[in-house]
């Protein structure tokens, strides 16, 4: 399904556009034929992206300086995009996160991830629907969410709470906005190693392996598998698809969810002297 065209003047806008899977996403929506709009807040980074995704694709990328926790620089970013041309869809991609034992937390550490990730994706979804329900555009919204969001997680709550208000808007629009032509879908990633990620949340290089140990799949995810999805949830194809969140994670929240996924430690041999004897 992956055709060459299959994004063709879809004019898609990801948050964060500029680094790690963002970057990655805006790559594949190029390859398959769409106009990319990237922002984020180092104008020198998103300078350098769309330099390398022009150069590797042959595609046209449009940049904007823009902190998402701050409405009015939303606004006005959206105002410039439209008067170019409106979106088809938005990837709210863009997020802060560190980990840190709760308790420790300041006021303005925990305003700082719940400002990029709840009420930047807020003002971003909302900005961008208002334009389409006036305009009466079909349109997509991708959000970038993570398992944690309904499980909780410990060390990442601020993460955690955000995330989880990030899937009750996609949930809530998908309804009220639907039925005149808006969809909005979440992306659940399990561990995708990046740069932004990594340096933030994996304190050790050894304890990064517990990524892979612990996965059904013995494995991290690969870009190009997250991106992939993307492409298909923003796309035509996906157009029956709406308030959905799909799990994109080798089954690692499942694993440790199972109450008796522990029994993968059991050998061979001990699934053999388990086996019931025969009678007789
Ligand atoms: C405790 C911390 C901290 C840390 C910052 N703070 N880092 N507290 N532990 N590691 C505190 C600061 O001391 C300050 O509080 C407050 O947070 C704001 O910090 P600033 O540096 O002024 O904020 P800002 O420049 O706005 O940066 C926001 C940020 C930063 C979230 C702190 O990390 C950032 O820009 N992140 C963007 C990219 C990112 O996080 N990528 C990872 C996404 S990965 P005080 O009180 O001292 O002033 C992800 C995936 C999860 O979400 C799943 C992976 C498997
Ligand atoms: P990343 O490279 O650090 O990406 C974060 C991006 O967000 C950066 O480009 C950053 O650019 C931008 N950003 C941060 N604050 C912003 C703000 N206030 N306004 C505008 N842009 C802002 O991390 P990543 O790993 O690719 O993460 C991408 C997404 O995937 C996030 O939503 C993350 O929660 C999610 N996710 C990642 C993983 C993983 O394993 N990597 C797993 C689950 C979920 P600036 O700093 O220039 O603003």
């Amino acid at each position: 399904m992956f055709l060459p065209d299959l994004l063709k003047n879809k004019r898609i806008l990801v948050t964060g556009g500029g680094t790690g899977l963002g970057f990655a996403m805006g790559r594949r929506f190029l390859e398959l034929g769409a106009e990319l709009v990237i922002c984020g807040r180092r104008t020198e980074v998103l300078a350098e992206a769309k330099a390398v995704l022009e150069k590797e694709t042959g595609g046209k990328v449009e940049t904007h300086g823009c902190d998402v926790r701050d409405a009015a620089q939303v606004e006005t970013m959206l105002d410039a995009i439209w008067k170019q041309r409106p979106l088809d869809a938005l990837v709210n991609n863009a997020a802060g996160n560190f980990i840190s034992r709760t308790e420790e937390l300041s006021p303005r550490a925990i305003d700082a991830v719940l400002g990029i990730v709840l009420h930047g994706s807020a003002y971003m979804t909302v900005g961008c629907g208002k334009r389409w329900l006036a305009d009466k555009r079909r349109a997509a919204v991708v959000s970038i969410i993570t398992t944690y969001a309904w499980t909780g997680s410990a060390y990442v709550v601020p993460s955690a709470m955000a995330k989880a208000g990030v899937l009750a808007l996609t949930r809530s629009l998908a309804v009220e906005w639907g039925g005149r032509g808006v969809r909005l879908n979440a992306i659940a990633p399990g561990p995708f190693p990046t740069p932004g990620a990594w340096e933030r949340l994996v304190p050790r290089a050894d304890l990064a392996k517990a990524f892979e140990t612990k996965n059904p799949l013995g494995r991290v995810g690969d870009h190009r598998e997250l991106s992939d999805l993307a492409s298909f949830l923003v796309s035509d194809g996906a157009g029956y698809i709406n308030g959905e969140v799909v799990t994109i994670d080798g089954g690692e929240w499942l694993q440790g969810a199972g109450q008796f996924n522990f029994l993968s430690q059991l050998t061979e041999s001990d699934w053999e002297a388990l086996k019931p004897k025969k009678k007789g």
